[in-house]
């Protein structure tokens, strides 16, 4: 019994070599396609959603529970850039010395074993899955503001189609108390007790964007990197025609709420950056990791914080503190200053940044659990790889359904929660990894080196794990379904995935012993 629990301990922690990672990803049969160039649009098309088009406006203006930044947002805007640079930092060192699919899952294995691989993994399922729920949802709001804008053009059942076709069963009970309206005269019933309440523009694009993934990567970042175009003109166009209009007496006072207002705008408009860790999931479909990755990750970074910090300032400038718009901030400054024509082309370019934020999201989804099914921890039927495309499709599916099929029935504020804890909690094992292998294995060839190491690390780690912190302590509800989905996690590893990869282990005794 004693050596049981000696023998499950050792293979718990049972770290994968760095060779082995290291040639996995060169045997890889995903075709390698990808640029610098594709892996910025990756970067940033994954980046510039819907924390720049919606939530910055909540982070100036303050809600019941939170003040706000006011101006100042830029300051915030800043401070959230910091908290991430640490772990991009991390994320491109470890990028270009392990360039294999799964990112954050593929570094822990190599630095911290088999079980906390599969939690890793298991956690970035919040942050890609989970997070496009939000972002899914988000799109159907944008695109009913977009039908909106061709109300002459258009017959009125197609701008005003259904709420049971538009929300799902969650929103359209929350829009029904909002309005005082009984729930059951709004939705039909199937049998006369099954309700039918469908957010079908979500599901549609969701499967549309499936197909795109399933005919391959190098398509997908070809309309991806169309879409970044749409929403980076569209963005600077903003700035350009904006700035002409600021009138800097909105910039005082700076500080309408203290450092209070600050500290809780970096919080909420933390989501605005997340994302750029998408890049080191397409790894092995780079040509040239090693170079390319730090360049891209840090690349996108800098370019999200000088344009996000631009829009915040023009934002500000031109709309008074108290009548910036919460839903549609940018869409509506335009309208402020009486270009409403304009005001519709952003609502156009906030739909192409969140296609693609949703497009390279499923795609991590996909590549995460690509690497996960490869290590036997998910079946491994999964990753079947398409014949023609050289896609794994059946991982593709399972991801769209995943977003779909929750999609029907989750909280979006609680999948956008679990998806900060899921990123935040990806950043500081990042840190944790770059420290142990620098001590584990200095002397391996780092193309790229965090600098300042130990102290760049330790401050990612101090950073967000303050803010893990801090949202856990103030989200009760999010927190009590991360619990519950870290329980899921165990249960699924102790029931399945530790009884897999043994099974696994003795067939590569049996088959070395043979040859
Ligand atoms: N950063 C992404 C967005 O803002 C998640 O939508």
């Amino acid at each position: 019994m004693d050596l049981d629990i000696k023998q499950i301990c050792c293979n718990i922690f049972k770290k994968k070599s760095m060779d082995e990672l290291i040639s996995t990803g060169k045997r890889s049969e995903l075709k390698k396609t990808l640029n610098v160039f594709d892996l910025i649009v990756i970067g940033i098309g994954a980046v510039v959603g819907t924390g720049i088009f919606t939530i910055i406006g909540t982070a100036i203006t303050g809600s019941s529970e939170s003040a706000g930044a006011g101006p100042a947002i830029v300051i915030s805007m800043v401070l959230a850039a910091v908290a991430c640079v640490f772990s991009a930092l991390c994320y491109s060192e470890i990028a270009a010395m392990i360039p294999v699919a799964g990112s954050a899952y593929t570094y822990t294995y190599a630095t911290m074993g088999e079980f906390m691989a599969w939690m890793v993994g298991w956690i970035l399922m919040l942050e890609y899955a989970i997070g496009n729920i939000t972002v899914a949802s988000a799109w159907t709001g944008y695109f009913v503001q977009f039908l909106k804008g061709f109300k002459q053009y258009l017959p009125d059942f197609v701008i005003n189609f259904p709420l049971w076709l538009r929300f799902d069963y969650k929103t359209m009970s929350a829009w029904c108390n909002t309005y005082g309206v009984d729930i059951h005269d709004k939705i039909p019933y199937i049998f006369g007790h099954i309700p039918v309440c469908v957010n079908l523009p979500a599901v549609v694009i969701v499967l549309i964007l499936t197909l795109l993934l399933i005919r391959g990567v190098k398509e997908s970042t070809r309309v991806a990197s169309i879409m970044v175009g749409v929403n980076m003109f569209m963005i600077l166009s903003f700035v350009i025609v904006g700035a002409f209009y600021v009138k800097p007496e909105h910039w005082t006072p700076f500080f309408p709420s203290d450092m209070s207002g600050v500290i809780m705008g970096a919080f909420l408009i933390f989501f605005a950056y997340i994302g750029f860790d998408a890049i080191s999931t397409t790894a092995e479909e780079t040509e040239n990791p090693q170079r390319d990755l730090p360049i891209a990750i840090l690349g996108t970074l800098i370019i999200c914080t000088v344009l996000y910090v631009c829009v915040a300032l023009v934002l500000t400038g031109i709309v008074p503190i108290e009548r910036i718009d919460i839903q549609a901030p940018i869409a509506h400054a335009m309208s402020y200053i009486g270009k409403d024509w304009f005001a519709g082309l952003i609502s156009v370019g906030a739909l192409c940044a969140l296609t693609s934020v949703l497009l390279i999201y499923q795609l991590g989804t996909t590549r995460i659990l690509y690497a996960i099914s490869r290590d036997r921890f998910l079946p491994k039927s999964w990753r079947l790889i398409h014949k023609k495309y050289r896609t794994p499709h059946v991982m593709t599916w399972i991801s769209g359904l995943i977003v779909i099929l929750c999609g029907l029935f989750m909280d979006l504020n609680i999948s956008a929660a679990l998806c900060n804890f899921g990123t935040f909690t990806s950043f500081v094992i990042i840190c944790v990894a770059v420290l142990i292998l620098r001590k584990t294995d200095p002397n391996r060839a780092r193309p790229f080196k965090v600098p300042f190491c130990p102290w760049f690390p330790i401050a990612g780690i101090l950073i967000c794990g303050i803010l893990i912190a801090y949202s856990l302590n103030t989200l009760k509800t999010s927190s009590m379904y991360f619990a519950l989905w870290l329980l899921v996690g165990l249960l699924i590893y102790v029931f399945y995935g530790y009884g897999q990869k043994r099974i696994e282990e003795k067939g590569r005794i049996v088959k070395k012993s043979a040859d």
